[in-house]
């Protein structure tokens, strides 16, 4: 079992994230724009890129296409110095910063794959190279789990901060590189009443955000099944709301609730939020996936995500073994679609 941190890729699964031939990968290192290591796999020793090689990949790749590498040639690569940025150009990789950079995972019901989808989604983020901060405001602590932290009950929560003012740099760890958290115990299950009695309760976690904005590209949060204040002064501090809903009946019919609500949140704290409807666990073998997919699509159709999540066993083997689907099987459907999600959520 890899924990995340660990986590290797082959070339031809680099490659694939970086949407390049892997017959490029040779040429990449020969340019020292790559860095590949050696790993033993039996007994045949394996080229392999660590995490951490790369996210510098990708962060250079942004440097320079930003302009930033004429200027530190030492770490990153000038842009007109090689093809491999109009490569990834034409090959549709994108080297924008985030739209939202303030994201969360949201619905009243329960069970619908909001900390499974936060969990996949920041660490596929992190992958690329993106500074990225996932904060976990549910006492069940699903996604600080998922990102294999499991001595949560003897960290600082988002209790801490809103309810005794502790600093947000000081409730944030280090999970892997470029992924920080903000972990959750079941003493944050004691948040509402405490938080309701506060001043400018709704805007508390908005302003706790905004003092480390500035060291990250992505922040996530992934919320509790609840119309609860900690849920509503998330929505305040966010950009965009994922709401994740899963193709059930009952999902689909909790979803008129959970727009009214944002809506009704919007226009309370005048704030103008993106929403998106991210389907999931969708079985195309099954009529009432279908059905519930078709009503959403034409019911909310601004707001549908263009990636279905579908239903698979690999979500839940990465959620038994507390890393990314990727480490599971990164050619499977699982993989693919927390690919296209990510791009979605990142880039529109
Ligand atoms: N696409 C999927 N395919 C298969 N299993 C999935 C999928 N998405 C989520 N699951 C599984 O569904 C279960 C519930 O997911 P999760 O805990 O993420 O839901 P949640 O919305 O966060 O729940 P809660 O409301 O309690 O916080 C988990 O076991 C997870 O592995
Ligand atoms: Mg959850």
């Amino acid at each position: 079992m890899t924990s995340f941190k660990d986590m290797v890729f082959t070339p031809a699964e680099f490659a694939m994230i970086a949407k390049l031939d892997k017959t490029l990968v040779p040429q990449l290192e020969a340019e020292g724009k790559l860095t590949t290591t050696k790993r033993k796999v039996g007994n045949v020793e394996r080229k392999v890129i660590s995490l951490e090689d790369m996210q510098k990949y990708f962060q250079n790749l942004r440097m320079s296409a930003s302009g930033l590498g004429a200027v530190s040639a030492d770490r990153a690569f000038p842009v007109e110095a090689h093809t491999v940025e109009s490569v990834a150009e034409a090959t549709g990789f994108k080297l924008d910063a985030p739209s939202h950079k303030v994201q969360m995972f949201y619905n009243v019901k329960g069970g619908t794959g909001k900390s499974t989808l936060t969990s996949q989604y920041v660490m596929r983020a992190a992958m690329m190279g993106y500074r990225v901060l996932a904060i976990d405001l549910d006492g069940q602590g699903h996604l600080t789990v998922n990102l294999d932290i499991l001595d949560a009950h003897e960290r600082p929560t988002v209790y801490d901060v809103l309810i005794n003012d502790l600093p947000m740099s000081d409730a944030i760890m280090n999970v892997a590189p470029c992924l920080d958290l903000v972990p959750a115990n079941l003493g944050l299950c004691n948040i509402e009443i405490p938080l309701n009695n506060k001043p400018r309760r709704e805007y508390r976690l908005g302003e706790a955000i905004a003092k480390i904005w500035d060291q990250y590209d992505l922040i996530v949060a992934d919320t509790n099944p609840a119309a609860s204040i900690l849920n509503g002064s998330m929505l305040v501090a966010s950009e965009l709301v994922n709401v994740v809903c899963a193709t059930n009946p009952l999902s689909f019919h909790g979803m008129s609730l959970v727009m009214a609500t944002i809506e009704e949140m919007q226009r309370e704290f005048q704030r103008d939020l993106d929403v998106k409807i991210i389907p999931n666990m969708y079985d195309n073998r099954e009529v009432i996936s279908q059905e519930v997919l078709g009503e959403l699509r034409s019911q909310f159709a601004d707001f549908c995500a263009k990636t279905v999540m579908n239903r698979s066993a690999d979500i839940n083997e990465a959620t038994k073994r507390r890393t990314t689907v990727w480490d599971v099987n990164s050619k499977g459907v699982a993989a693919q679609d927390v690919n296209s999600l990510t791009e979605e959520l990142l880039f529109t």
